[in-house]
C-alpha cells in the first residue's frame, strides 16, 4: 500500500511539487558509494504529507516572499523530520514496522543502516541551510541554524522524544503531557514558522505571531497523531494503529479519555487560527492548511 500524500488543496500542489525536487536535490544520487545507505536515505525521505514543509511555505508567502526563500528551511525540516521518523521506529524506541505505508527503513534495510541513515539526514540538513542563497542572507541563514539546532536537540524533539519513552507505563500530570508533545512534535513545526519569518525578515509582530501559531498548532498536532492512533486503522494511517495503547504510552486519549483529546485537538486548533488574526486576510494560506490538518485522516 502507499499512502496518497495527503488531501493538500490545490493550491499546494505545486508546492508539494516543488519539495519533492528540491529533497531530490539534496539527496546525494542512490548509487554514490555508499549506495546502500544513500538509498535508503532516499527511501527514507519518500511519501509524508510534507506538511511542515508547506507551513513553512505558507508562512512565507503570508510574509511576502518567494518560495525560492524558503526552499532551504522548508527542505532541512523534512530531512530532520524524517530521520525522527526512522529513530523513532527502531527496535530500542516504539519498535514499528510500517511506516508511510512501507516497511519501515530497519525492516527494508537493516537496523545499522537505520541508525546511520538518520545521521546523515540530521546532518546533511544543516548543510542544506548553508547552501549560499542570493535570495537569503548570510545572516538569515544563521538565525535558521540556530532555530533548527535548537528545535531538532535535546531542549526540543530529541528531548521529547527522551520524556515519551520515559513515560511510557506511566501516568503523567497533564502539563508533562503538554510539554513532551510541544517538544517531541510541536518544536518542529514551530522552528518551520520561525525559520520563515528569519527568512523573509519578519517584524517581531509577526514573527511573535507566527511562534505562538506554530506552537499551538504543533501541539494539536500531535494531539491529533494520538487521537487518530486510537480511530483510525493501519491501511489509512500507512502505519500500525493502535500502537500507542499496546505499548503504553502517555497520550491525550489515555490521560484524558478519547472524546476530551478530541475536543481538546479542535479546541488547539481554533487557537492556532486565532493568533494569526495579525496578518488579516493575509494569513489565508496558513488558515488554509491548518484546515486540511485538522481535517487529516493519517
Ligand atoms: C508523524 O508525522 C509523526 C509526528 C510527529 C506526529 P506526520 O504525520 O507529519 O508524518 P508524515 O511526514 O506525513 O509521514
Ligand atoms: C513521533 O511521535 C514524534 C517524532 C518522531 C519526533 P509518535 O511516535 O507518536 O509518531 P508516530 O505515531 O510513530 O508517527
Ligand atoms: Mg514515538
Ligand atoms: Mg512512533
Ligand atoms: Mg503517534
Amino acid at each position: 500500500m502507499t499512502v496518497s500524500p495527503n488531501s493538500v488543496p490545490n493550491a499546494f500542489a505545486d508546492l508539494l511539487q516543488r519539495i519533492d525536487r528540491v529533497i531530490d536535490a539534496a539527496l546525494p544520487a542512490a548509487d554514490t558509494d555508499p549506495a546502500r545507505l544513500h538509498q535508503a536515505m532516499r527511501y527514507a525521505c519518500r511519501g509524508g504529507k510534507r506538511l511542515r514543509a508547506l507551513l513553512t511555505y505558507a508562512a512565507g508567502a503570508v510574509l511576502g516572499a518567494e518560495p525560492a526563500q524558503l526552499d532551504a528551511p522548508a527542505c532541512a525540516l523534512e530531512l530532520i523530520h524524517a530521520y525522527s521518523l526512522v529513530h523513532d521506529d527502531l527496535p530500542a524506541m516504539d519498535d514499528d514496522d510500517l511506516r508511510r505505508g512501507q516497511p519501515t527503513v530497519h525492516k527494508a534495510y537493516d537496523e545499522a543502516t537505520a541508525i546511520l541513515v538518520g545521521d546523515a539526514l540530521l546532518t546533511l540538513a544543516f548543510r542544506v541551510l548553508t547552501q549560499p542563497n542570493p535570495a537569503t542572507s548570510a545572516a538569515a541563514q544563521l538565525r535558521m541554524i540556530a532555530l533548527l539546532a535548537e528545535a531538532a536537540g535535546s531542549l526540543g524533539m530529541v528531548g521529547g522524544q527522551a520524556v515519551d519513552i520515559e513515560s511510557e507505563q506511566q501516568k503523567i500530570p497533564l502539563a508533562r503531557l503538554e510539554s513532551l508533545h510541544a517538544r517531541k512534535t510541536g518544536a518542529l513545526i514551530c522552528c518551520g514558522l520561525e525559520m520563515a519569518s528569519a527568512a523573509a525578515n519578519a517584524t517581531p509582530e509577526q514573527a511573535q505571531a507566527l511562534s505562538e501559531f506554530g506552537r499551538l498548532l504543533g501541539l494539536a498536532y500531535q494531539i491529533q497523531d494520538d487521537v487518530l492512533d486510537e480511530s483510525s486503522s493501519t491501511a489509512v494511517l500507512g502505519k500500525t494503529q493502535g500502537k500507542d495503547r499496546a505499548q503504553e504510552k502517555s497520550t491525550y486519549p489515555s490521560l484524558l479519555g478519547f472524546d476530551a483529546a478530541k475536543t481538546l485537538a479542535a479546541q488547539t486548533f481554533a487557537q492556532a487560527r486565532a493568533a494569526l488574526a495579525l496578518f488579516g486576510e493575509r494569513a489565508q494560506p496558513l488558515l488554509q492548511l491548518a484546515d486540511t490538518i485538522e481535517h487529516r485522516d493519517h
